[in-house]
């Protein structure tokens, strides 16, 4: 994990002032498109809960990139977690606040069988509303969330305290 972190922190952009004045935006579109660094993120993410999921939830847009990764190198089945409105079927949604606006994102209800085993991955763990709406998304679905994996989490906005308490949170980097 410490040669996976090491291949993707190197590739990683701090961009001051995007999207708005004050905010220090970490690029990692560089690490997806190196195919040794895209690697290196979807194992070091996926890694730390082998054995203990059965399909990887991949947060619109970003997380995407990263559950076809993780499922095309693990065999898990892909949940689509999609911002609202896209979803043709039943969906259940769930609202949160971002660092930066708001938004909501939706799942189809029944799309898994009950009790599946869900990894929720994305690339940035900020303030965590993004991932904490996702874990409430699989629970009231009727699925686990079996932990909820990022490439990157900044620490300074505190989001692994809104989580830590329920479920099992790994970060591959901290900034
Ligand atoms: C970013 C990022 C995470 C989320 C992190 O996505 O990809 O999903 O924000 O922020 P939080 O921890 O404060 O919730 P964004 O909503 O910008 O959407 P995108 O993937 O469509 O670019
Ligand atoms: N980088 C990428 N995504 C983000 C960030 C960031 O700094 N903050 C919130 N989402």
């Amino acid at each position: 994990t410490d040669d996976h972190a090491a291949a993707v922190a190197r590739l990683i952009l701090d961009i001051p002032d995007f999207p708005e004045p004050g905010v220090l935006f970490r690029d990692l579109t560089p690490v997806f498109a190196d195919p040794l660094a895209l690697r290196a993120a979807t194992l070091g993410i996926t890694e730390p809960f082998a054995g203990r999921f059965d399909h990887i939830g991949g947060i619109e847009a970003r997380g995407f990139f990263l559950s076809g990764a993780g499922s095309a190198l693990t065999g898990a089945g892909i949940l689509a977690i999609r911002k609202a409105g896209k979803l043709p079927r039943t969906t259940i949604r769930e609202e949160y606040a971002l660092e930066y606006g708001t938004a909501a994102i939706e799942v189809h209800e029944g799309e898994l069988e009950p009790g599946a085993k869900v990894l929720i991955v994305d690339d940035v763990l900020a303030t965590g509303g993004t991932v904490a709406a996702a874990a409430r998304l699989v629970e009231r679905a009727g699925w686990e969330v079996a932990g909820i994996s990022v490439v990157a989490e900044l620490e300074d906005l505190g989001g692994r305290a809104l989580l830590e308490d329920r479920y099992e949170v790994f970060s591959l980097l901290k900034f």
